[in-house]
């Protein structure tokens, strides 16, 4: 299971958020628990001529990414709030792919200064859109 760290900004305190998450999921479970950090996928905006939904990668950045989200069998997005939303890294990362995040658990993480909750709430809508 991969546990997604969703921002990418400098300063960002999500890694310390999704090792948290990682080490107290990871206690006495069955299930292997890896983080996966957007910083280090480090995709461009999305610059893939055909839609994902198509599978036809042009770009080798793509292709890697592609061969990185098969690897894992579900996902814990752990997502800051921003403005009420969640980071368009992430968005973007998603768009990225269709068919590989299919029948594939998911779940969200959330926090901010007052809460993550709105940004929370978006994230299923997207991601039941592309499972
Ligand atoms: C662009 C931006 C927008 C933010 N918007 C919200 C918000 O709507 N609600 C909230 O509670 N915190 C908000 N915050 C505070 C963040 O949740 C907080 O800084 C958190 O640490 C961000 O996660 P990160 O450090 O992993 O990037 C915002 C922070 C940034 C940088």
């Amino acid at each position: 299971m991969a546990v997604v760290v969703g921002s990418t900004r400098p300063s960002r305190i999500c890694p310390d958020v999704a090792r948290w998450a990682r080490d107290v999921l990871g206690r006495d479970a069955q299930i292997r628990y890896e983080l996966l950090d957007l910083a280090e996928i480090g995709l461009p905006l999305l610059d893939e001529p055909l839609k994902a939904s198509l599978h036809r990668y042009a770009h080798e950045h793509t292709k890697r990414w592609s061969a990185i989200a098969s690897s894992f069998d579900g996902f814990l997005f752990v997502s800051p709030q921003y403005n009420w939303g969640y980071p368009a890294v992430l968005k973007n990362t998603l768009d990225y792919l269709y068919e590989e995040w299919h029948d594939r658990p998911a779940s969200v993480l959330s926090y901010g200064t007052r809460g993550g909750r709105k940004g929370a709430a978006q994230l299923p809508q997207v991601l039941q859109g592309c499972v």
